[in-house]
């Protein structure tokens, strides 16, 4: 009798290996629940990747709770609470370890930036090699978002916890969609969008939601254009010195929706290490009215070795061996 317990009890721990070897993304499928490796969706939206030391991190807007439309809304502004930014980590860009809250919100003061009831968007996180800290930008706002400012928090791990400093307007203007890229040299840049972007005349002009990269000695801008949680069109700009002349290269997204950005807005493009000429364009697909179960559409960029002409192709399921190919 022992025995047959004994064996049952190995059957069921084999069948447990099993089940969590299943769990091991092998593909990723823009638009799908993408589970974290205990088997929980994904939180972490607006988010941008950091590489250090042979591992990637990704950090986004957790957002947890019931999404709301404030009473006194003039347009969609729909939100969740501030809880904070998620940080989570992954050797293969497909398998991702929730490392939990790395800056959580303060709820005790009420007069904090990061107090629940204000907005807190799109953290980016660089390592400033000479301070050795872990630097997070992020878009600090009052729920309104007139406020238009940029937060910083710096951490000693690239986990956490992130220690919350200040907010203020870069330069003296807005900055509310905004993202932050480290040149070769070290140099670190902060893009963000100043327009009044919810005044209808900007409509079609303004751009946001920008994610910027480096191929070819060419820097490189994806963004969206200004419609709040609603998708748009891409669209890529290039230019030869990071500060501009930038030139408008158009909409480099292709395949079904693709002018609706496959319902989706940028917030991040990964240069994929040990890969050539290999880039993953990352966007969130906002569900407005329930901001918690917004998914992830990432997609790998297409760079034609002739002319250099990028597009990024919509997949429903792929992975890194896609760069292989071309
Ligand atoms: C979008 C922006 C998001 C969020 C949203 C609020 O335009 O990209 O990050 O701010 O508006 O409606």
């Amino acid at each position: 009798m022992l025995r047959r317990i004994v064996i049952a009890a190995v059957a069921v721990c084999a069948l447990g290996t099993v089940h969590i070897q299943a769990q091991k993304n092998e593909f990723f499928r823009p638009k799908e629940v993408w589970n974290d490796t205990e088997g929980n969706p994904i939180n972490a939206h607006g988010g941008g990747i950091l590489y250090h030391k042979g591992t990637y991190y990704w950090y986004g807007e957790y957002k947890v709770g019931k999404t709301v439309l404030p009473s006194d809304a003039t347009w969609e502004r729909y939100r969740t609470d501030v809880t904070g930014v998620s940080c989570y980590s992954s050797k293969d860009l497909l398998n991702w370890k929730f490392e939990g809250v790395a800056l959580k919100a303060i709820p005790d003061d009420p007069n904090s930036d990061i107090h629940p009831t204000q907005v807190l968007e799109r953290p980016k996180v660089v390592y400033n090699k000479k301070t050795k800290k872990f630097v997070m930008w992020m878009h600090i706002d009052s729920p309104d978002y007139s406020k238009a400012e940029a937060g910083v928090a710096i951490a000693d791990s690239p986990t956490g916890p992130f220690k919350y400093l200040d907010g203020f307007r870069p330069n003296g203007t807005m900055s509310r969609d905004q993202t932050v890229f480290v040149d070769d040299d070290g140099t670190a840049y902060q893009f963000s969008s100043p327009e009044e972007k919810y005044v209808r005349r900007f409509v079609g002009m303004a751009r946001e939601a920008p994610a910027v990269f480096k191929h070819g000695n060419k820097y490189y801008m994806l963004s969206s254009g200004c419609t709040g949680w609603d998708p748009n069109s891409a669209e890529l700009a290039v230019a030869d010195s990071i500060m501009g002349e930038w030139t408008v290269l158009g909409d480099p997204c292709t395949g079904p929706d693709a002018e609706k950005t496959f319902y989706g807005q940028s917030t991040f493009v990964i240069p994929v290490q040990g890969k050539k000429n290999a880039f993953i364009a990352c966007f969130d697909m906002w569900k407005k009215k329930d901001l918690q179960d917004s998914r992830y559409i990432w997609l790998p960029m297409m760079i034609d070795k002739q002319t250099n002409k990028i597009t990024i192709p919509w997949h429903a399921e792929w992975n890194l061996d896609v760069f292989k190919k071309k």
